[in-house]
């Protein structure tokens, strides 16, 4: 009898995400088990009972999911799992805490493909706001950003300290070079959008960060992209299907990307890095930079 797939599925919350569960079984894993409220130090443990029982054809057919809320401990988690493996011993780890790497991969990925089509650019040298960027899908955009050259600035909508506090993070963690910005009130938050190129919105579901009379502030805007599909729209204008389309009262013809469309990208990578954890035939380790390198290439 062949071995099932067992995905072992480890959170530091209270619950596993049903989205992940719902898209593990769909990737082919056979079995899902959740560990919840776990902490980095058991990591190693866990890892080398899961690593142990099953022998060479086992371990192709056994694999690792990080969830969570926490980008930074989901990072963290991946790298200590990796330590803990003893080769041949070694099975695919895979962290998506929050769908906050596949999504921010989506986002900036499809927000890359728009400025590509539309200005023949990619992100390098555009300033290029996150609002919601203090939190999971944000602060992982912001980071993404950065790395593919562009300025980028996380907005809170609590002011500069908050901003600048996950920008330091951020930079201290992972050698990017973020900035902070107050988005705290409608004369800031003008300011802001008179400087630029591009905009993310991943601010908490079901909030506009943007009206139509501040996105018109944007003189220079290029591309304004939107993660959140719950009413009212997070930009004003953009709407969840809109997949390179003009934005309405945009002052400057930019093109808006919504979170029906970003989420699409997104499926199409959890999906195909879930997959490639069983399929690939040798131990992957998976996160931020392979949920971009994915994105981008169902952009491409
Ligand atoms: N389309 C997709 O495929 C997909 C997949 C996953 C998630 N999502 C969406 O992605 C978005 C971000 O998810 P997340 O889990 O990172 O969000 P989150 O942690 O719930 O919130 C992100 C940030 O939103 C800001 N915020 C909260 N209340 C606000 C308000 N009243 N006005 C303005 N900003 C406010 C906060 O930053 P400050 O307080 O610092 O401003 C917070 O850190 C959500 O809309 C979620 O539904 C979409």
């Amino acid at each position: 009898m062949s071995k099932p797939y067992l995905l072992h599925m480890i959170t530091a919350a209270k619950n596993l995400s049903p989205f992940d569960v719902n898209m593990a079984y769909d990737a082919g894993w056979s079995a899902c088990t959740p560990y919840t409220q776990v902490t980095l130090e058991e990591i190693a443990g866990l890892t080398q009972d899961a690593i142990f029982s099953r022998g060479p054809k086992g371990v192709a057919r056994t694999g690792i999911f990080l969830g969570g809320r926490d980008v930074h401990l989901a990072l963290e988690m991946l790298a200590a799992a990796r330590a803990a493996m003893v080769p041949p011993f070694e099975v695919s780890v895979f962290a998506d805490p929050s769908g906050a790497f596949t999504t921010a991969a989506a986002m900036v990925a499809g927000a890359e493909g728009c400025l590509r089509g539309s200005h023949g650019s990619g992100l390098a040298a555009s300033r290029c706001l996150i609002f919601g960027g203090t939190g999971p899908v944000g602060s992982a955009a912001a980071i993404l950003a950065a790395r593919a050259g562009a300025d980028a600035v996380i907005v809170s909508h609590l002011g500069l300290v908050r901003a600048e506090e996950t920008a330091r993070l951020c930079n201290q963690r992972y050698g990017v070079r973020l900035s902070g910005a107050d988005g705290s009130s409608d004369a800031h938050i003008r300011d802001l959008m008179a400087g630029a190129d591009l905009i993310f919105n991943a601010a908490a579901a079901g909030v506009q960060v943007l009206s139509a009379d501040q996105l018109g502030a944007g003189r220079r805007l290029k591309v304004a992209c939107d993660v959140n599909a719950v009413p009212p729209a997070g930009i004003a204008g953009v709407g969840v299907m809109d997949n390179g389309v003009p934005v309405p009262g945009s002052t400057s013809g930019a093109l808006g990307l919504g979170a029906l469309a970003i989420g699409n990208i997104k499926y199409k990578v959890q999906q195909g890095l879930l997959r490639q954890m069983h399929e690939a035939g040798s131990p992957q380790y998976l996160g931020l930079d392979e949920a971009f390198e994915a994105a981008r290439r169902h952009v491409d």
